[in-house]
């Protein structure tokens, strides 16, 4: 039996989920009674590559209780209208393929993006991250790795892969610099968090110069970077059909040692990866050291991509069996310890401590006194979601949004799980999405707490930036979240409200306040991911095929491939 497949039967015993089903016996929607259209589209728009996953889009759209059915037909029906030959017009600015009338706002916002294009010696290889000019730009000038993740899926979308490889062959490079802080050397497999272009106007020459966290302020590596480059890989393989640049040497030597890092065997007792304060989206320190969220659902993420694009070579076996090794040990650390439903924070309400041995059911000691009060009323009761961070004593019960956003799109949410995420963005409304779309994180930290949590950092206080503060960046990712789920009205509901003030107030990188009604304090405006996470939001509603590019199956559809074939490459 794979190992994948012991994962999935383990799952039906998991105490968060529904132990009465196991998630690979539900029941799955028929799409039999579906016409053909949406597969036939997907091996028109996927072509060779990945054919594991040909009905990766029906599939990825779980089962729905009646008072969905509507919502979910919709979706359905969209699918069902999908079809357009000619739909890679190559124009500059894209015009609806559906007969939508494409609202005001993306003419403008295709046109800031291609002004937020950076080249080197010519050729477009990724998106400056603002294009503000009022403010102090620090590192605002540069390509900062996960900015360019929207701007690149908007690309591929809009049909301009170019840019998308440029950028992947040009991190590539840089990964290979010898990077050092102080007297330090970081690991090779390091990417970048970002990168600029210098030009010299006397030499007329240009170089780039790249920051690997040696200038980053806290001096932390950023380790989503190589997550998001593989997943960057795999949404451009899905997207275009042309292999041939994953299965590039340099390109299959540049994942290994992104796994490499984080496949290494250390003193950890956990598969999930331990990490500093500051190492991804939240850049600075908040309070998410250890364990975060947002790395260990990018990590599964990176580690499903891998496992389609690594070659069944020499080195590439030893790195499949490793990755998939952690694949089933990740999925079942973080179904069941990371997950939070109103069960389960009954359960944690009710732990003794002080447990010792095998038989301990509160493993990690965590004191029921730690559970902050917010927690009892944000938990719905229908409604869960991975909490962002357990370590030994220690559960973060903040929600993030990218974390349970990838954990969606990855599979790591079990349906159920997936389902239950949507629920709690849905009754909870008013505080995660409020008036502008999206919270970073649920609840801000306060007073005392954010002294010692964030080191007085005026940046990050409560409501703001990355404590609280609701960034439009995250709506392509709830978009694609809601697609996947079956539930684009979620979705609809969110852009509605970014339109209404997004272009208004230029673009900017946050909003501040409980309902994120403010412009952030220290915004930059045109701030390109607000951009293009808009765009990649609206194309992904208006096709929802586009889907697949950052969408996982469940695992039940690996199962019976890992079973039936020799060949991890599918
Ligand atoms: C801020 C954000 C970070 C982003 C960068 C560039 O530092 O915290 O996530 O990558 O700005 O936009």
């Amino acid at each position: 039996m794979s190992l994948l497949s012991v994962d999935v039967s383990q799952n039906g015993g998991i105490k968060n989920v529904d132990s009465s089903t196991s998630v690979f016996e539900m029941e799955e929607f028929d799409f039999s009674r579906l016409p053909d259209r949406p597969r036939t589209l997907n091996i028109e728009r996927q072509r060779s590559f990945d054919e594991r996953s040909l009905a990766e889009i029906p599939m990825g759209l779980s089962p729905h209780p009646p008072s969905r059915a509507d919502n979910f037909n919709r979706v359905l029906d969209h699918l069902d209208s999908i079809f357009s030959p000619s739909r890679r017009s190559g124009l500059n600015t894209p015009r609806s393929h559906f007969g939508y009338e494409p609202h005001p706002m993306t003419a403008e916002a295709w046109e800031t993006l291609r002004r937020s294009l950076v080249y080197f010696r010519g050729r477009p290889v990724g998106t400056i991250a603002a294009l503000d000019n009022s403010e102090e730009k620090l590192n605002y000038d540069q390509v900062f790795v996960r900015d360019f993740v929207p701007s690149a899926l908007a690309f591929l979308m809009n049909g301009e892969p170019e840019i998308v490889k440029n950028f992947i062959l040009k991190t590539l490079r840089l990964q290979s610099w010898e990077k050092k802080i102080d007297r330090f050397q970081l690991g090779e497999g390091v990417m970048p968090a970002s990168f600029k272009v210098l030009h010299d106007p006397v030499r007329n020459t240009e170089t780039l110069i790249a920051d690997f966290g040696e200038s980053a302020i806290g001096r932390v590596a950023p380790v989503d970077s190589g997550f998001w480059w593989i997943i960057l890989l795999r949404a451009y393989t899905k997207s275009t059909g042309d292999s041939s640049l994953a299965e590039m040497p340099e390109c299959q030597k540049g994942m290994r040692l992104i796994l490499s890092l984080c496949l290494s065997e250390g003193f950890d007792t956990f598969p999930t990866l331990l990490c500093a304060d500051g190492c991804c989206m939240i850049d600075r320190r908040m309070g998410v050291y250890g364990y975060p969220i947002e790395i260990q659902a990018l990590f599964f993420m990176a580690l499903r991509c891998a496992l389609v694009l690594l070659k069944q070579d020499a080195q590439g076996k030893d790195f499949i069996e490793r990755v998939m090794k952690r694949l089933h040990a990740l999925s079942y650390h973080m179904r069941n310890y990371f997950w939070l439903d109103l069960k389960q924070l009954n359960d944690i309400y009710r732990y003794k401590t002080e447990e010792y041995s095998h038989t301990a059911v509160n493993k990690f000691n965590v004191m029921p006194d730690s559970l902050p009060e917010w927690v009892f009323d944000f938990m719905p009761m229908h409604g869960g979601y991975f909490i962002g961070n357990v370590g030994p004593s220690k559960m973060d019960f903040r929600w993030f949004c990218l974390g349970n956003c990838i954990a969606i799109l990855s599979s790591l949410a079990t349906p159920e799980q997936a389902t239950a995420i949507m629920d709690l963005i849905e009754s909870r409304w008013e505080e995660l999405v409020g008036d502008m779309p999206l919270k970073v994180c649920y609840p801000a930290i306060e007073n005392h707490e954010w002294r010692i949590v964030t080191g007085c950092d005026p940046k990050n206080t409560r409501w703001s930036y990355h404590n609280g503060g609701s960034w439009p960046v995250l709506l392509w990712l709830l978009t694609a979240a809601c697609i996947k789920t079956g539930r684009p009205q979620i979705a609809r509901r969110a852009i509605e409200l970014a339109e209404a003030r997004l272009s208004k107030d230029g673009w900017p990188e946050y909003y501040d306040g409980k309902l994120g009604r403010y412009i952030g304090k220290q915004a930059r405006r045109y701030q390109t991911w607000s951009i293009s996470g808009y765009l990649v939001a609206k194309m992904m509603l208006e096709d929802p095929s586009h889907l697949g590019m950052v969408a996982h199956e469940e695992d039940k559809q690996l199962k019976p491939v890992l079973k039936r074939s020799s060949s991890w490459t599918f």
